[in-house]
């Protein structure tokens, strides 16, 4: 059998999650997907540094573009960032018909549309699991698993890093900063911290989870977005006394008055099951017309659970597994303002 063969951009928090991963799991994975996953190319910044794993054995390529040059299926891209050498090597990969996994969020709601036609116009696979709530499986629980229902709301936590902060801060009254700085190095935060405080990355999740659940183009622009910057231990201190506690939410509902998307800190009753969730977790709700009340909860962030998402979709590929990145084609994803007047 011809193994799937893969060039890895990135070899960070997540892409050296992703070698340890196949390291350690290769042969299973093998026999689950039919065939070995094998990266053959690799490509970051810094050649030199060590990376706690064995990367002599791949083929080093200085510039990260050109990786989709190489005789590879599958470009995966863990490098982050909207645009820069992530958008160019997409459309690259994409454009040579070479199937394209990615972990990157901001790139997804920013130009997912684009590269979703990319993808069905070259047949390749365009793939994001690790983009949204890390290694929980909520992009295929939605676009697959829950694929027969109407969806009228999907909302929860999607940042770990602010889950990490304010679960810390109520539980040990410490300081925002010394909390965020012990985020960063667990590998939970993105490289610019003040996309996850200040609830951006957030709403990079919830656009790319709305567009999915609802059929609409990702819109990262129509998303209001603020974050936990001005939380204080006083505020947390006050909402537990009142019974609550503070969790940052995306939130995105279709209803009559049309597709509203906004995230910030909510007060969540004890009572409910989003209270409960601490540390990096992450959890989603999805309410769909037959299936009912659906709970995705897990990892949200972190080299091992990502590295698993991101592994779960080359396992997909392998199989020969996979449709429209959006779960329909992107010609029939309506515009946003086709789904704020109501129309589905
Ligand atoms: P990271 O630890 O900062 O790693 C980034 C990697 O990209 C590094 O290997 C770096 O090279 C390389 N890189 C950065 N800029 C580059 C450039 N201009 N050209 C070539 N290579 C470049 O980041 P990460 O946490 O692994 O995140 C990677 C992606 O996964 C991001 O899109 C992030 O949003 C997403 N993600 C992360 C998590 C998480 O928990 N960390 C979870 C879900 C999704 P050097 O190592 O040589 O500096
Ligand atoms: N910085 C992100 C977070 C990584 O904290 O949730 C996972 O997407």
């Amino acid at each position: 059998t011809q193994p799937l063969r893969i060039a890895l951009a990135g070899l960070g928090t997540v892409g050296g999650g992703v070698i340890r991963l196949l390291d350690e799991n290769g042969a299973l994975i093998a026999r689950r997907a039919g065939r070995p996953i094998e990266i053959v190319a690799v490509s970051a910044r810094d050649r030199s540094k060590d990376r706690g794993v064995d990367i002599s054995r791949f083929e080093w390529v200085d510039d990260t573009t050109a990786l989709a040059s190489r005789d590879v299926d599958v470009v995966v891209e863990l490098v982050g960032g909207s645009d820069g050498p992530a958008l160019t090597l997409a459309r690259s990969a994409l454009g040579a018909g070479k199937g394209f996994v990615t972990a990157n969020k901001a790139m997804i709601a920013h130009h997912g549309l684009e590269l979703a036609e990319a993808a069905e116009k070259a047949g390749a696979a365009l793939k994001f699991e690790a983009a949204v709530a890390g290694g929980i499986p909520v992009i295929k629980g939605l676009r697959e698993g829950a694929a027969a229902n109407e969806i009228s709301r999907v909302y929860g936590i999607l940042n770990g890093t602010c889950n990490f902060i304010l679960s810390k801060m109520e539980a040990e009254g410490r300081d925002f900063a010394e909390v965020l700085a012990e985020a960063q190095a667990l590998g939970y935060a993105e490289a610019d911290p003040t996309f996850d405080i200040d609830g951006i990355d957030a709403a990079h999740k919830l656009s790319i989870l709305a567009s999915i659940a609802f059929g609409t183009q990702p819109a990262f622009a129509d998303v209001a977005a603020s974050g936990i910057r001005h939380v204080l231990a006083a505020d947390i201190a006050e909402a537990a006394a009142l019974g609550y506690r503070v969790r940052l939410l995306g939130v995105a509902d279709h209803g009559a008055g049309g597709l509203f998307q906004r995230v910030h800190p909510h007060l969540v009753p004890i009572s409910h099951p989003l209270a409960h969730v601490t540390g990096a977790t992450n959890a989603v709700v999805a309410e769909g017309n037959y299936v009912g009340r659906l709970l995705f909860q897990g990892a949200g962030a972190g080299d091992g659970p990502t590295a698993s998402a991101v592994v779960a979709d080359l396992i997909d590929i392998a199989r020969g597994e996979f449709g429209p990145a959006f779960a329909m084609p992107s010609s029939a994803l309506l515009a946003q303002g086709a789904a704020d007047s109501g129309e589905r």
